[in-house]
């Protein structure tokens, strides 16, 4: 079947930094065919050659042009008028398409304008899974917006013909946490409030909102990065084990935790890094928040009584994703080594810039004293790829073309983050301004009385 991949918006960041070089990577391992059509829409009036040379400016990685470039068509576009999808349905017949990906990297709020500009001209039919709609994060900008842009899309195509991303969950140690937990019998039986002390889910970031002001600024860290990639994130640490390793099995799975989870709205704290409202559109006298650490507890027999705390924001002192699974004081330390000031296990999965697993326990300290010492057991994961493992939206095509859904998120997942990160957030907003981690870090103690030594 002839292939076709059609962005809208394909004149921004995502096209450039994360879409292109993943067709790039997928071409080059052949798992693009060579005579796939790649339709690249956008307002800006251009020629192709120019577009070209726009995304080569723009771009940080290198890319073989000599083989996207044969492969590509530049359409300019109007998503209000009814006539331009016209033409393109005519197009992608003449083209002999017969398996068609659209996707939507464009802001929430044209979700439904194109969404029916595809439908009523017929370039995608309800019902017909060999045309696929795929749309990117954020859906929609709080739960009242994804409620009705749901419905809209729900009246023009079968929720199997709809693909919502969320690129955490095509990264490869988020796939790896379902194996990390449910392969491994050491870790299934202590996976509970018995055995572990608390969860934390980290996302810091080292850039600013770079030229994201526009969208940020309306946004914020909480619904950029919590209601998304961080609750996506404790859903699989959180969830109990699927019948099936089938997409269906996972997500009633999910669905079910998050429903249990809550953030404690008085345990939130938002900042702002300094300098921020200085940012290139940016409101000078922005309230919005480019911090947040939380906690949520889990109301279920499995977790009650573990908090899971999160905590993700720009400008900090690096870049660095990951999952810490922190466990109780073995039983016997205090009665076998009361004089010992000893680490507790932890599981430490590491999303990136590292991608690995690391376990820390307790060994005997080498020499002649009886004395502990706390060592590691380190997995890196990228290390045992062939190739690099892939990228995130790599991934994501990939499945996008094979009609596999198990990496996107289905509209009650989203429902339920909306619903989570809302009730949170109707508290009186008191932001602190940091400028270097410490300044995070003082601020953490202030609120919990504790230091947290993984941060
Ligand atoms: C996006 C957010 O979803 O994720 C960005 O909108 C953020 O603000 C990005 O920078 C982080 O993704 P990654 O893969 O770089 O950790």
């Amino acid at each position: 079947m002839k292939q076709g991949i059609m962005i809208f918006g394909s004149t921004g960041n995502l096209m450039y930094k994360k879409l292109i070089p993943a067709i790039d990577h997928l071409l080059k391992k052949g798992h693009i065919a060579e005579d796939t059509k790649i339709y690249a829409m956008a307002r800006r009036d251009c020629t192709l050659e120019d577009y070209i040379q726009d995304a080569k400016d723009n771009m940080i990685d290198d890319v073989n042009w000599d083989k996207i470039e044969p492969l590509m068509e530049y359409i300019i576009l109007d998503v209000n008028n009814v006539e331009d999808y016209k033409t393109i349905k005519t197009q992608i017949e003449d083209d002999g398409i017969e398996d068609l990906v659209i996707y939507l990297a464009v802001p929430p709020f044209l979700f439904p304008v194109i969404a029916k500009g595809i439908s009523e001209s017929g370039i995608i039919q309800k019902g017909d899974q060999t045309k696929r709609i795929v749309f990117e994060k954020p859906f929609g900008e709080d739960l009242a917006s994804a409620k009705s842009i749901n419905k809209d899309l729900w009246q023009y195509f079968d929720e199997k013909q709809i693909y919502r991303i969320d690129h955490y969950l095509g990264k490869e140690m988020i796939q790896n946490i379902l194996m990390v937990r449910f392969a491994n019998k050491i870790f299934e039986q202590v996976w509970n409030h018995e055995s572990i002390a608390y969860v934390m889910i980290v996302a810091k970031e080292e850039e600013s909102v770079l030229s994201r002001g526009n969208y940020y600024d309306k946004i914020g860290a909480l619904k950029d990065m919590l209601q998304s990639h961080l609750l996506q994130m404790a859903a699989l640490v959180a969830m109990e084990a699927p019948e099936t390793y089938t997409s269906e099995a996972i997500k009633e799975e999910k669905v079910a935790v998050l429903k249990a989870l809550k953030l404690v709205p008085k345990d939130i704290i938002l900042g702002q890094y300094k300098g921020y409202k200085k940012e290139d559109k940016v409101d000078p006298n922005s309230n919005t928040e480019t911090f947040v650490f939380a906690q949520a507890s889990i109301d279920n027999d499995r977790w009650r009584g573990v908090p899971f705390y999160f905590m993700t924001g720009k400008k900090l002192d690096e870049k660095r994703s990951e999952i810490i699974v922190q466990f109780k004081t073995s039983d016997k330390i205090n009665t076998m080594w009361p004089e010992e000031n000893t680490k507790n296990n932890r599981l430490q999965i590491e999303v990136a810039p590292d991608e690995g697993v690391v376990f820390q326990f307790n060994v005997k300290n080498p020499g002649l004293s009886n004395k502990l010492t706390s060592a590691k057991l380190d997995y890196c994961h990228s290390c045992q790829a062939v190739d690099n493992t892939p990228e995130a939206y790599e991934r994501l095509l990939l499945d996008l073309l094979k009609q596999n859904r198990t990496l996107f998120t289905r509209w009650d997942e989203i429902e339920t983050t909306w619903t989570i990160v809302e009730k949170a957030s109707k508290r009186r907003r008191t932001l602190f301004t940091y400028d270097t981690f410490d300044d995070v870090k003082e601020e953490i103690i202030n609120q919990y009385g504790e230091a947290f030594d993984d941060l």
